[in-house]
């Protein structure tokens, strides 16, 4: 079995629900508390024992590639100044190897993945999109990768939403239960209204594919929004291969909306050894002054 080595992660999309903030920066740049969310991505990556990432970039993405390049000013500012922990967090970012690809117009989340296939050649591999950060106890990539090592087919990430909520996702629609949080799929339904829904089952921000989705997605026509949309590719790969549904039983914070980037920098805030414990004090005391006010 070809053991997946290699990642990609999108990042050439608009990032319109961050406007203005995303006119002229990257979206993948926004802290959560101090770390660019792209910088969590990469590291469940690399936690997972993924080789080599892809990031697929835009226009303003700049920023990205500069982040995890070596800054030598910084560097000999923070040597100068004897700020060891900061220059190790600093270098931290540039020991990764990673390679970088434009994505001239952003013609869809399946277009951007079709910018890897160079890269990725015949291997499968796992796309990674920056706007759902993870955790767990083993972190979601690992548990795909076993999946895949076991079965040698596609997996993908999925958690159980709000029956409500079945109309912002693709949702599966499952066949046999092979084991545990395992599933084969009949189909993919995209964004579903909550009484049309197969199941909560909701596609998630991981996808580890074999290289044949590349001839699926060099066929797909563009589809919702006018957009390559992997799924639509997906849907044509479980036709002819298997793919399966795995469950995610940890965490999952959507970043890529404000309301969930809000909830998700507290809650890490609420961990952050520098800020949790004014954190916690400060919302202690901003619930009471709410309660006093409803
Ligand atoms: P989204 O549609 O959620 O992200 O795409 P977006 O376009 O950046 O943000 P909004 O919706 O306008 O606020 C999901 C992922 O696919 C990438 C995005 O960068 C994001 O990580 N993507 C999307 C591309 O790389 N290229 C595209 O053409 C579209």
């Amino acid at each position: 079995m070809q053991k997946v080595r290699k990642a990609v992660i999108p990042a050439a999309g608009l990032g319109t629900r961050f406007l203005p903030a995303t006119k002229a920066m990257a979206k993948e740049m926004l802290p959560i508390v101090d770390k660019p969310t792209i910088q969590f991505i990469i590291e469940e990556a690399i936690d997972s024992g993924i080789e080599e990432i892809l990031i697929v970039t835009g226009r303003s993405k700049r920023s990205i590639e500069d982040h995890f390049d070596s800054n030598f000013e910084l560097e000999q500012n923070l040597e100068e100044k004897e700020k060891w922990s900061l220059l190790k967090l600093v270098e931290s970012t540039t020991k990764i190897k990673l390679h970088f690809i434009r994505q001239s117009y952003p013609k869809g989340l399946g277009d951007a993945v079709l910018h890897a296939k160079s890269f990725v050649g015949n291997e499968p591999f796992i796309v990674l999109l920056g706007d759902d950060m993870m955790k767990d106890e083993v972190p979601l990539t690992k548990q795909l990768m076993d999946r895949h090592d076991k079965t040698g087919l596609s997996v993908l990430a999925t958690m159980r939403v709000p029956d409500k909520d079945t109309s912002k996702y693709g949702i599966v629609d499952p066949a046999a239960k092979l084991e545990d949080g395992l599933y084969e799929v009949n189909q993919f339904v995209e964004k579903p209204k909550a009484e049309e829904a197969p199941s909560n089952l909701a596609i998630i921000g991981r996808y580890l594919l074999n290289p044949e989705i590349f001839e699926m997605l060099e066929k797909q026509a563009p589809g919702a929004r006018n957009e390559v949309q992997l799924t639509d590719a997906i849907e044509q790969l479980n036709k002819t291969q298997k793919v399966l549904a795995h469950e995610l039983k940890g965490t999952r914070y959507d970043v890529g909306d404000k309301f969930g980037f809000m909830t998700t920098s507290i809650e890490y805030g609420l961990e952050h050894p520098e800020v949790k414990d004014d954190l916690k004090n400060y919302l202690i005391q901003l619930s009471k002054e709410l309660r006093t006010q409803e």
